[in-house]
């Protein structure tokens, strides 16, 4: 059953403007240590901040707070990529607090991403499932 959607435009000259004006303390404000990694040894680093940008606020939509709110904060909600290159949401502290709010008793989450960018904009999307505990 889905219990949240969200999606999110992201204008990647806004984070790469922020990323010329406050360099690592933007990156250090809104990514975790292994996004920072990632974005730093691509080319296209202010398209992959820009996509995961996104991807924080389309899950704070279907997480149904917005952030930085109600305990959720921007790293409290990583992307990680599969060795496939497919990328999965990893939600801590505040973000997994309200995720377990919002889940059905003995029901798990699966949390589906997807994104994608064609300059000036990054895109993503996110759909937050529950599933019956034993039953995926
Ligand atoms: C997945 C694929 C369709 C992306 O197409 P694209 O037009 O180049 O990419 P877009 O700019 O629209 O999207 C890029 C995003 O797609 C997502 N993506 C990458 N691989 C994916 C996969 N296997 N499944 C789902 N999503 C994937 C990622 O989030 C990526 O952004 P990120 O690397 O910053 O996280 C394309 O790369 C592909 O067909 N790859 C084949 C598999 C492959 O080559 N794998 C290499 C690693 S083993």
């Amino acid at each position: 059953m889905i219990i949240g959607i969200g999606n999110d435009l992201c204008n990647i000259e806004r984070i790469a403007r922020s990323l010329d004006r406050f360099g690592e303390r933007f990156e250090q404000r809104c990514f975790t240590e292994g996004e920072i990694r990632k974005a730093r040894k691509r080319m296209r680093t202010a398209e992959t901040y820009a996509k995961r940008f996104a991807a924080k606020e389309a899950c704070a939509k279907a997480l149904g707070t917005g952030v930085p709110r109600r305990g959720v904060h921007w790293k409290h909600i990583e992307v990680v990529n599969l060795r496939s290159g497919q990328p999965t949401l990893r939600l801590t502290a505040g973000a997994a607090v309200r995720l377990a709010e919002m889940l059905p008793p003995k029901h798990i989450a699966q949390i589906h991403l997807t994104m994608t960018d064609d300059f000036p904009w990054a895109e993503a999307q996110v759909i937050i499932e529950a599933m019956p505990e034993g039953n995926h």
